[in-house]
């Protein structure tokens, strides 16, 4: 049995067998490779590309979904061991894992951080009490990492570039009202630095960078791979000649669970938006962001508007390599 919590569980050929199967399934979407297979989709945060994307795949391979928001369609969950359970949780996790694992072939858990302690919520306990507890394998449809949008993330950029080896990929942070998930950008790293491109981090200061897993994580893949690995906070040598570049805005682990702090530091760096003119400095870069994203905000209408704006096809990927990965696992 096998997870897809994370990618970093996965070789990079492991990978590209889903994304290759992918490109197949697109060609060929309707085929009963889940029948008689079901999937339980628990969602403890919004979601508009995840939720659709994956309902709608799994019954294109003629499988079942079902949706559970737990708190509001189906009880709250307790995660903390060897409770007294007098609080707003009617159950356990290790009842919940249990019995959906006896009636589901596979557990996906949209789980956010809490945004108080980054100590505890980088143990990602949601998405590994379900794991711990459930006897079918579990998915990972966003928790501290989101390896269903790097899947979708790297198909987009092979199907404009073919072979990723040696790109220069830049993961650029963008300025957003409030403090975001780190999890696209933990992701980014993973993801872009497994697949052979040399990666570079821009985020306004130190406060901004992510957390040492996933940068210890990206140096070693680079290794591995003979790329680099680098952090910069000079936006004009990070988009100069860069092949790809990838936004995402999050908060920084430094002011976590401060949100006055958090606040007063990300306003003097409204200037990170993604625009034409920093564009024009990449080598014909493509841009791409795994959405949802506010306009002249985090990028111009300019940019999303391009020619080079993939989000929408990166979008769309997601169900395709969703549906080889599940046919993957089950
Ligand atoms: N990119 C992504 O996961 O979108 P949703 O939050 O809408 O699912």
């Amino acid at each position: 049995m096998k997870n897809f919590i994370t990618t970093q569980a996965w070789s990079r050929s492991e990978l590209q067998d889903i994304l290759d199967f992918a490109s197949e399934l697109k060609t060929n979407p309707f085929q009963p490779l889940l029948q008689n297979k079901s999937v339980a989709m628990l969602f403890f945060n919004p979601s508009l590309r995840t939720k659709t994307s994956f309902e709608v795949g799994i019954s294109e391979l003629s499988g079942t979904a079902v949706i559970l928001q737990p708190g509001k369609d189906a009880w709250p969950i307790e995660f903390k061991e060897n409770i007294v359970m007098d609080g707003q949780s009617e159950e356990h996790v290790k009842e919940v894992a249990q019995v959906l694992s006896s009636y589901c072939d596979c557990i996906a858990i949209r789980a956010f951080p809490q945004f108080k302690n980054w100590s505890e919520d980088r143990t990602d306990h949601v998405i590994n009490s379900f794991a711990k507890y459930s006897s079918v394998p579990v998915v990972n449809m966003e928790t501290i990492e989101h390896p269903c949008q790097e899947l979708a993330h790297i198909l987009t950029l092979q199907e404009h570039y073919g072979d990723l080896q040696g790109k220069d990929y830049l993961l650029t942070w963008t300025y957003h009202p409030k403090p975001l998930n780190t999890a696209v950008a933990n992701s980014s790293l993973l993801i872009a630095s497994k697949f052979g491109m040399n990666v570079k981090l821009l985020c306004p200061s130190e406060d901004y960078l992510l957390d040492e897993r996933y940068m210890n994580a990206a140096s070693k893949n680079c290794l591995k791979e003979d790329t680099s690995f680098s952090v910069t906070h000079d936006i004009e040598a990070a988009y100069t000649g860069a092949d790809i570049v990838y936004a995402k805005s999050w908060g920084s682990l430094v002011h976590y669970g401060n949100l006055d702090a958090e606040l007063d530091s990300r306003s003097g760096f409204k200037h990170f938006i993604v625009d034409e003119k920093k564009m024009s400095l990449t080598n014909n870069a493509v841009f791409s962001h795994c959405l949802p994203l506010r306009r002249n905000i985090k990028a111009t209408d300019g940019v999303m508007d391009s020619d080079y704006c993939l989000a929408v096809k990166e979008a769309a990927n997601r169900k395709h390599t969703q549906k080889s990965m599940l046919t993957k696992i089950l």
